[in-house]
């Protein structure tokens, strides 16, 4: 009787421990999700924050206004969540006109134009010149300060915005058709998939602002991530940061990060800091991993994928402490870095670099991902 008993006990404790285990470990059944909540108004357009949660419990949120990423929430190595992008509580702070880009979209064409100024099919075309006498993110009011039609495509993985900038917006021809896919997906990592069509040929250079500090707010700046570029070559900038078309070699110069280096460590070189367009050692647009970035203080570890052929890699040189980001936090110089894939800066005005003219019939697409694990 009390072995009957004793054997019981054990396969209950057994039936027990299996079902726990199935709790805790079964994330692989644990439902994407996407919620949404107000984020202020603009005019009389209100903007929403959508929320994407994947099965592991990592969370993105991206505002319609300028389809800015708000927030992107990972586990450190101790698996503490916290937050790696920079940006603002509120819409106000998107607002403001000091917003360096916090996480936003940028186009019509990211990046510069020299003098804003391009010809095509014989027609010169007058951008507005926001940038030092240059065109820089697509104009005064580009795709990054415009309210998008977001919708949820099946799956609760993805948000879907969409956005038609008419005919001679920021002076671009054509009536250009841009679709953003933000996806989450299972592996952690935040994909971004552009799409545009066009009646009129125009330049196009579609890509994403957010500024990264994998440390989730415990170090003041980025110079101790340790960072890799699978590049050989990068675009020779005047001083205002237009290609003069020469394409150095990055080998034996602080541009070489073709192995793991800290971004710290030459960063004194490069008068202003890195802001640069690095030339991705790859052929075709098959999406690659290009770039990755290390915390060091939190095991974070964030690789970079794209079928772009360029990277502009920014260290947040312009940040001056004088932000007031989330929490109230203070964004010193170097709080931050992006990697913007892309095309070349100035791509309209210099034959030899890939091309940036979409035409009518033909369809712009470009896929990046932005993938967190640790190490
Ligand atoms: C890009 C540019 C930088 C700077 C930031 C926004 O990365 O290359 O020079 O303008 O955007 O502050």
């Amino acid at each position: 009787m009390k072995k009957q008993l004793f054997l019981l006990l054990t396969a209950c404790a057994a039936l027990f421990t299996a079902c726990n285990d199935d709790k805790t470990k079964d994330t692989t059944n644990m439902k994407p999700t996407i919620t949404e909540k107000p984020f202020g108004v603009l005019g009389n357009e209100p903007v929403t924050q959508y929320t994407l949660t994947n099965a592991n419990g990592m969370q993105v949120s991206i505002i319609n206004y300028g389809g800015t990423v708000t927030s992107i929430i990972t586990p450190d190595k101790d698996k503490k969540m916290g937050d790696v992008v920079l940006g603002f509580d509120s819409l106000a702070g998107y607002l403001q006109k000091e917003n360096p880009y916090f996480g936003c979209l940028v186009g019509r064409y990211g990046n510069r134009i020299a003098k804003g100024k391009f010809t095509l099919d014989g027609k010169t075309y007058q951008l507005p010149l926001n940038n030092n006498g240059n065109t820089l993110h697509g104009g005064l009011k580009g795709l990054d300060k415009v309210i998008w039609q977001a919708s949820k495509p099946a799956g609760d993985s993805s948000l879907q915005l969409t956005y038609t900038s008419p005919d001679g917006d920021q002076g671009f021809p054509g009536n250009l058709k841009v679709e953003v896919v933000y996806t989450l997906t299972a592996d952690n990592a935040l994909q971004i998939a552009y799409s545009a069509t066009t009646d009129k040929a125009t330049p196009i250079n579609l890509t994403n602002h957010c500024y990264f500090n994998l440390s989730a707010g415990k170090e003041g700046t980025i110079l101790n991530h340790e960072v890799t570029i699978n590049a050989a070559k990068y675009t020779a900038v005047d001083t205002l940061l237009i290609p003069t078309g020469l394409l150095p070699d990055v080998k034996n110069t602080p541009m070489d990060f073709t192995s793991a280096k800290a971004i710290g460590k030459e960063i004194a070189a490069v008068p202003g800091g890195y802001d640069h367009n690095w030339v991705l050692n790859k052929n075709g647009t098959t999406l690659e991993k290009v770039a990755t970035a290390y915390d060091p203080t939190s095991g974070r570890l964030m690789e970079v994928l794209t079928t772009e052929p360029g990277l502009q890699f920014y260290t947040g040189n312009f940040l001056d402490g004088t932000l007031h980001g989330k929490d109230n936090r203070v964004y010193a110089k170097h709080a931050a870095f992006c990697m913007e894939t892309q095309h070349f800066p100035d791509g309209p005005n210099q034959p030899a670099f890939p091309n940036t003219i979409l035409k009518p019939g033909e369809k712009y697409t470009s896929v990046t991902q932005y993938k967190f694990s640790v190490k």
